[in-house]
């Protein structure tokens, strides 16, 4: 009777130290994901890092920075990889300061600057998208309706309309990724990412396949 009661005892303390076990745990995951989503809000695309941050010392040349539009300069530089390049700025070099002396910069920001200022210097780079969105991907027909449809709906200014696989055909021969790379950095009347920076390159890519694939009894009417 007696090990009866002292055998619940023990497992009800088993329990509730696995209770605690999560709670504690569930606190540490809230604060991170908190953190991941208002740093998500907060990031600024190239153009704007650039005029605030870098262009202070990256129009004037100084210290021997590559001046934004010195296509000699940058082209030297884009033999590195945008990874490899965003590594030396965060770190710094010589007159370069870490982070280009802006701590609060997160490395996606530090990456579409250098991306910025590549592409006023002849290049051609995609600015990286939020590392923090791949937690909230949306799927293709989320994407489409809020973004896409829009043009893709009506087919204005020639978009290929949603569903309407001779429009389509054509260009996905081309192969699709190609066609991914393409409504990333935009194509004629195309806005990069359909004018949704936010948008990662999965998310496109689900968009693309369901624009092609959706049944076009439900967007052509007879
Ligand atoms: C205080 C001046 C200053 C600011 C502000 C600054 N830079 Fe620089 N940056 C430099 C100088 C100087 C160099 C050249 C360093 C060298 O190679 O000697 C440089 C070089 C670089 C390079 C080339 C690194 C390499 O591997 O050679 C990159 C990329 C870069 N800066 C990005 C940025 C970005 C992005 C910002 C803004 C977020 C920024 N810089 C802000 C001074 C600055
Ligand atoms: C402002 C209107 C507009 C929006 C918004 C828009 N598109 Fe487009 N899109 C176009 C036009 C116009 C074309 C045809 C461009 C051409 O081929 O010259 C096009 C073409 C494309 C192509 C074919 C590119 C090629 O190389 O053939 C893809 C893929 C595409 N869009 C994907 C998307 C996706 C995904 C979205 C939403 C995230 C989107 N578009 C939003 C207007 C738009």
């Amino acid at each position: 009777m007696n090990r009866q009661v002292q055998v619940d005892r023990r497992l009800t303390s088993s329990k509730l130290a696995r209770l605690l076990l999560t709670v504690a745990a569930c606190s540490l995951f809230v604060p991170a994901a908190v953190r991941a989503a208002s740093a998500q809000a907060h990031e600024r695309g190239g153009k704007e890092i650039v005029e605030t941050v870098c262009a202070a010392c990256h129009t004037t040349g100084v210290g021997g920075a590559p001046k934004i539009g010195d296509r000699k300069a940058w082209a030297r530089l884009t033999s590195q990889s945008l990874t490899s390049l965003a590594e030396s700025a965060l770190k710094g070099v010589r007159g370069m300061p870490p982070h280009g002396g802006n701590p609060d910069l997160t490395d996606t920001e530090i990456g579409r600057a250098i991306a910025y200022m590549v592409n006023q210097s002849g290049g051609d780079w995609i600015e990286p998208v939020s590392k923090f969105d791949s937690a909230t991907e949306r799927g293709g027909a989320e994407v489409v309706q809020a973004y896409c449809a829009r043009c893709h709906q009506t087919g204005a200014a020639g978009a290929p309309r949603i569903g309407d696989r001779t429009a389509w055909i054509p260009r996905v021969k081309q192969g699709f990724e190609l066609l991914v790379r393409s409504a990333i950095k935009g194509h004629g009347a195309m806005p990069s990412r359909g004018d949704a920076t936010n948008l990662t390159d999965s998310e496109i890519r689900a968009a693309i396949a369901y624009m092609v694939n959706a049944d076009s009894a439900t967007t052509k009417r007879p």
